[in-house]
């Protein structure tokens, strides 16, 4: 059954139930593209340079894409390429309409768009609301015209506290350490106001209830959306309302606060007006143009709120990167988060990486609690075959996978780059959430056996991160028709999820009795076995082997699960 794409008329929440629509882009009929979508993320600097200047490019994905394709995913994400002084790799955006010289130009982006549809791929940008660049002409008007200036309405300027005002506005520390004020100099030379930024100080907090700015997203949501881009992945998406009189915290170290409490700059309620009204315009675009939420909230039920039928389309789901690798944890994390969305009809977003946090072939090299910011590298050969079963897991859970480039090499953390060649820029200031995320954003190999390995066009040219010596033998090229290889083990499963339409699809999974330290579930014709122990684990053979993460020797009737493997069974 076909359906009119066009037909702009009927409310969200009718949409987003809707039965079944001619998919634009692969021809498919759905009920949501994006419910068990498997979606890539590049983060651009780091995946693909055509210039040789050590910067990846849009035209370096571009020539990329038929990798992708052949990869088996479903969708593309790209971290931010506007114009940008890169004082936060990008997330400092100061024109959202303009792709920054060192990424190419808006032309480069409409064909990049254009090859992708062509491929089958759809597309989806980063958009970063919380705040812009210290450089956005707003801010910099602002800066010029002094007090009075209506600019100012759009950011959070205050007067200090003390005599002088010479103290901030309130004690809120900034994300990336310090405190979340930095104070300006009037047009005059003597000290003036304060602004507010959660982040870097070169990345000015916006203020959403100044109706300019609303404005200004609603237009910029259409000019990508005219682009054609298939949806966007929205940056702080908990952060752009915030208390009312903007009041204290009243302690100190508030970044171990976070993810546990609502904060008075996090996860108020007033942030999902915004999205009622982002998805109306999405809305109105045929081919189910979707909103990603980046939203660190403390509960997953919290996390469910940005999901709501008339809301976005899709909430990461950081609990389940936050989880160790560990069978009744991940048991509770899963039913939690299926239920969680189930009352709102919402697919669940896994995710095991991405540019903020270790790679999980790290995380899971090192002992369990340790956050996902490592310093050490941990027993790689464990992390590795821990990933690959963590990623099998992750493949086999009902609702939309996010895979963060390199993962699907097998990559590490970089965990030894040097203190001069870090770009972070919480690095450079105290006590903030660690700075060490260059570690997971260095360029990908793609081929050869001297650095760049293919991320550039010259043998020996440079990259912005230095690349470690053993990544020759982790590049597309060295891993390519080797079965055993991390990349191959990635196009078999998600080969094998297109084909098997009970991976992905549905709410629920039917627990199965197993030993202690595993998990065994159904869905549907297909169960999911793990062996989450140092220890191989003998059980009944569920049925027949389509996949594992480590070769699972199947005798008789039953199998030995190696240990830290997934294996896939057709029943
Ligand atoms: C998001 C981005 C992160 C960035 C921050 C500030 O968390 O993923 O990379 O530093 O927002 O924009």
């Amino acid at each position: 059954m076909t359906q009119n794409l066009a037909d702009t008329s009927r409310p969200a929440a009718d949409a987003a139930h809707e039965a079944a629509a001619l998919d634009p882009v692969t021809g498919s009929t759905s009920r949501g593209w994006w419910r068990d979508a498997v979606i890539y993320q590049v983060y651009p600097r780091s995946f693909a340079d055509s210039n040789g200047d050590g910067m990846g490019d849009l035209p370096g994905i571009r020539s990329r894409l038929p990798y992708l394709r052949d990869l088996g995913v479903d969708a593309v994400w790209l971290s931010p390429f506007y114009a940008s002084p890169q004082a936060d790799a990008g997330y400092d955006v100061a024109d959202y309409r303009a792709v920054d010289p060192m990424f190419g130009t808006l032309l480069d982006a409409d064909a990049l768009i254009r090859d992708a549809h062509q491929l089958g791929l759809r597309i989806i940008v980063d958009l970063v609301p919380n705040h812009s660049s210290d450089q956005h002409e707003w801010f910099q008007r602002a800066l010029r015209e002094g007090p009075g200036s209506p600019l100012r309405e759009r950011y959070h300027f205050r007067p200090g506290k003390g005599e002088e005002g010479e103290l901030p506005p309130n004690d809120w520390e900034s994300i990336f350490g310090g405190p979340a004020w930095t104070r300006t100099e009037n047009p005059d030379g003597t000290p003036g106001d304060w602004y507010l930024h959660l982040f870097a100080p070169e990345q000015p907090d916006f203020n959403w209830e100044n109706p300019a700015v609303a404005d200004e997203f609603r237009s910029i949501l259409r000019f990508w959306l005219d682009m054609g881009v298939d949806g966007f992945r929205i940056d702080v998406a908990h952060g752009l309302v915030k208390a009312p009189g903007l009041p204290d915290i009243g302690g100190a170290d508030q970044l171990k606060l976070l993810g546990n409490d609502v904060m008075p700059f996090f996860d108020q309620d007033g942030v999902h007006e915004i999205y009622r009204s982002w998805r109306r315009i999405l809305d109105e675009y045929p081919g189910q143009r979707i909103g990603v939420a980046e939203a660190w909230t403390p509960t997953v039920q919290r996390t469910a709120n940005y999901v709501r039928p008339d809301e976005l389309h899709q909430a990461f789901n950081f609990q389940y990167l936050g989880t160790d690798w560990d069978a009744a944890a991940l048991r509770e994390v899963i039913d939690l988060s299926l239920d969680s969305m189930r009352p709102v009809d919402a697919p669940t977003t896994w995710v095991l990486s991405n540019h903020d946090v270790t790679r999980h072939a790290t995380r899971f090299a090192n002992e369990p609690g340790l956050g996902t910011q490592i310093r050490t590298p941990g027993d790689r050969a464990l992390g590795l075959r821990r990933a690959r079963a963590a990623t099998l897991l992750m493949l086999a859970l009902p609702g939309s996978a996010y895979v963060y480039q390199g993962e699907e090499l097998g990559l590490p953390d970089v965990t030894d780059l040097p203190d001069e060649v870090r770009q972070d820029p919480s690095f450079f200031r105290q006590a903030g959430q660690d700075g060490y995320r260059d570690g997971c954003r260095v360029p990908i190999p793609w081929s050869g056996s001297e650095a760049p390995y293919g991320f550039g066009p010259v043998a020996g040219g440079p990259s912005w991160l230095p690349q470690p010596a053993e990544w020759a033998e982790l590049s597309v090229e060295a891993q390519t028709g080797d079965p055993s290889s991390t990349l191959e083990l990635y196009r078999s499963a998600l080969a094998v999820r297109r084909a098997q339409p009970d991976l992905g699809a549905g709410t629920e999974v039917e627990w199965l009795d197993g030993p202690e330290g595993t998990l065994l579930f159904r869905r549907g014709s297909f169960v999911c076995t793990v062996n989450t122990t140092g220890e191989p684990v003998r059980i009944a053979a569920p049925g027949r082997l389509l996949l594992a993460s480590t070769e699972l020797v199947v005798d008789g009737g039953e199998t030995v699960l190696a240990p830290d493997a997934t294996g896939w069974w057709a029943v």
